[in-house]
């Protein structure tokens, strides 16, 4: 991904915290914004796992826990149509619909080396933990015979010393992103593998 610098750290409006949309408009726009099925279900994947980090994790109530899934569920709405203005499409769409700026910071700091936007909250700094890792997992799981059932850590860690292997994904930003984050590698990767398998 080339760098593409939102030129700001401030997103939304103080007034609008607690702001949230219900799942089904969220679901709605995910469905209108991206045709593609597999980043959709990426998407889903990792508000699921934003969300139980926060439940589990953090103890957040339910309606904290879905300021996290949703920050998740929305992360790339705008990738597969505005492949050159990501981020700052659904960032700008979020504020005219009054979302709370919590969820938009998170979304603006899912890639630091991308949008120049630093995690400041915990939210922030999991939703760049997850994000490629979610996505690094699921492409571990989908080649195996049996995807997720029996995927283990050590495969995933395995992989990830593969450079070949889904070389997109950059090991660097991993790192950085849990070490930021202050989790543990192998946990994370387990509690991802556990929380994102069923999701449809
Ligand atoms: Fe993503």
């Amino acid at each position: 991904m080339s760098f593409r610098n939102l030129g700001r750290s401030s997103f939304g409006k103080p007034e609008n915290a607690g702001n949230l949309m219900p799942r089904e408009e969220a679901l709605q726009l995910l469905e209108t914004w991206v045709p593609n099925e597999r980043l959709r279900l990426h998407m889903k994947q990792v508000g699921a796992v934003m969300g139980a980090w926060a439940s589990e994790k953090e103890g957040a109530d339910a309606s904290t826990a879905w300021k996290w899934e949703l920050a998740g569920l929305l992360h790339d709405a705008d990738w597969e149509k505005y492949p050159d203005d990501h981020c700052r499409i659904i960032i700008e769409e979020l504020e005219k619909r009054n979302i709370d700026p919590d969820v938009i910071h998170c979304i603006a700091s899912h890639g630091p080396s991308v949008f120049g936007v630093e995690p400041v909250s915990m939210m922030d700094k999991m939703i760049y933990a997850i994000d490629e890792l979610s996505g690094f997992i699921h492409a571990v799981a989908i080649i195996r015979p049996t995807r997720y059932e029996g995927l283990e850590v050590k495969s995933v860690l395995k992989r990830l010393k593969t450079p070949a292997f889904a070389a997109q994904v950059s090991r660097e930003d991993i790192a950085d992103a849990t070490t930021r984050a202050g989790v543990n590698l192998e946990e994370l990767i387990q509690f991802i593998v556990n929380h994102q398998q069923h999701v449809s």
